[in-house]
């Protein structure tokens, strides 16, 4: 091995692929052997097995740099789209090798070589990856901020931008909490997902009680819009302009808004936050969407109405806070591509899946299962742009407080150690 460096590839599978690509998850180790910062080039290449010619090129090497810490080198898991040419129609046993070179020395690891088997045919994309967060925990528990910091793409607030946080008056703004959790994510390279604009619930009692007008509401919206969506611009990448415009009746659900304004309140809304912010995504967000059902026909209907208007909406989060087994591929994808022909993107922004507690190993097995059909169904989905997981740890999770004996519905427990769903969602985590 060149200058020492050992390193070794393995956890190989092809994750999702379709016609015109795979993606390939791996995990990347370094020997110990290593001196303290070690940099590696990996590609994706054909290898002669079965269908390995439909690969048209190896990659471009991508560069990944281990940085040795007090425990020695983390294994680093990662995923790759690759390009393929024309598929057939049946599924193979297509194979991979992941290559590892020392861009320092410009030596192949010959032994470093994973294979991985196609196991599915739908389209892929990276979805980005991300988690809520709360402001006062990530300044308190340095455990918590770390892997906030460090594993995912985009950050939500989980409840600094609700409406009695930020303008607890009239008009007199509050972006403290806001502003914590908006600065630590520039600090870590990451983008946030902007949580929410319009909602009937945790609304200040001189909005909800304040008896307005439907002119008054309409200032009072848009100046709401214009000074939250204006203060993020450029850092707020999306928005959930309206959280759960329909109730579980599937009619449009009666609030301050709906009541007070009227049925063009989110049209209203939606247009403020373009003006605020042109390049953030606009979404509308909801639960209970995940599958074919009244509820989801409805908001269907609301938003395919949006777009015949001209509404400036981007896409529809599903907010996904499920039990075990009660979403499905076919369910997910029946939502996701109606929204793709409207020409919206969707994304998983709740994510979390409840266990009656204490959870059994049994329970937390099948959790992993619902954690990889919610994946699953995202990276196959070519506009599903983003899984957002309600929390990440158990510790700091709103279930157990909403749903009575359920709860351990995250990725790590309450100890901050790493649970069956966290394998599922792994490869796709920055690391
Ligand atoms: C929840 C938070 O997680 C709790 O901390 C808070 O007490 C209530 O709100 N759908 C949403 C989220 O859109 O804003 C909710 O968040 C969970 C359900």
């Amino acid at each position: 091995m060149a200058a020492g460096v050992h390193g070794g590839i393995s956890d190989g599978s092809v994750v999702e692929g379709n016609s015109g690509r795979r993606a390939i998850a791996f995990t990347v180790a370094l020997s110990e052997r290593a001196t303290s910062t070690v940099s590696l080039d990996y590609a994706v290449t054909p290898t002669s097995a079965s269908r390995g010619s439909d690969f048209l090129a190896p990659t471009t090497p991508r560069r990944l740099t281990f940085v040795k810490g007090a425990n020695g080198f983390t294994p680093v898991a990662k995923m790759v789209t690759v390009p393929v040419a024309s598929d057939t129609a049946s599924e193979g046993n297509e194979t991979f090798a992941v290559v590892l070179s020392n861009p320092s020395v410009g030596v192949l690891l010959a032994d470093a070589a994973g294979i991985g088997t196609i196991i599915d045919d739908e389209t892929v994309r990276r979805p980005l990856m991300g988690a809520a967060v709360r402001s006062t925990t990530l300044a308190q528990e340095p455990g918590y901020a770390d892997i906030a910091g460090t594993r995912f793409d985009l950050l939500t607030p989980e409840n600094e931008m609700k409406w009695d946080v930020v303008e607890p008056q009239r008009g007199g703004f509050d972006f403290r909490a806001p502003d914590a959790i908006v600065t630590f994510a520039v600090t870590h390279g990451q983008t946030v997902h902007g949580h929410t604009l319009a909602w009937h619930q945790q609304n200040p009692a001189w909005l909800t009680a304040g008896g307005f007008t439907r002119p008054e509401l309409i200032d009072i919206l848009t100046n709401h819009i214009a000074t939250v969506v204006g203060r993020y611009r450029g850092t707020v990448s999306v928005w959930d302009v309206v959280n759960e415009a329909i109730g579980d009746d599937a009619s449009v659900r009666s609030s301050i808004w709906t009541t007070g304004i009227g049925t063009d309140a989110f049209d209203i809304a939606f247009r403020a936050a373009r003006t605020a912010d042109p390049n953030a995504k606009l979404y509308i967000n909801d639960y209970n969407i995940e599958a074919p059902s009244r509820k989801s026909d409805a908001l269907y209907a609301l938003v395919a109405g949006m777009v015949a208007r001209g509404v400036p909406i981007d896409g529809v989060g599903f907010q996904t806070h499920r039990t075990l087994g009660s979403i499905s591929a076919p369910g997910l994808r029946s939502q996701f591509d109606r929204y793709a022909a409207l020409g919206l993107d969707v994304a998983i922004t709740e994510l979390d899946v409840r266990v009656p507690v204490p959870a059994s190993a049994a329970d937390l097995a099948a959790q992993a299962d619902t954690y990889a059909v919610a994946r699953d169904a995202c990276i196959a989905a070519p506009n599903c742009a983003s899984i957002t997981t309600w929390g990440f740890t158990d510790k700091h999770s709103w279930i157990p407080y909403f749903f009575t004996g359920l709860g351990a519905a995250l990725p790590w427990d309450s100890n901050l150690q790493t649970k069956p769903a966290y394998d599922v969602i792994a490869p796709l985590l920055r690391n």
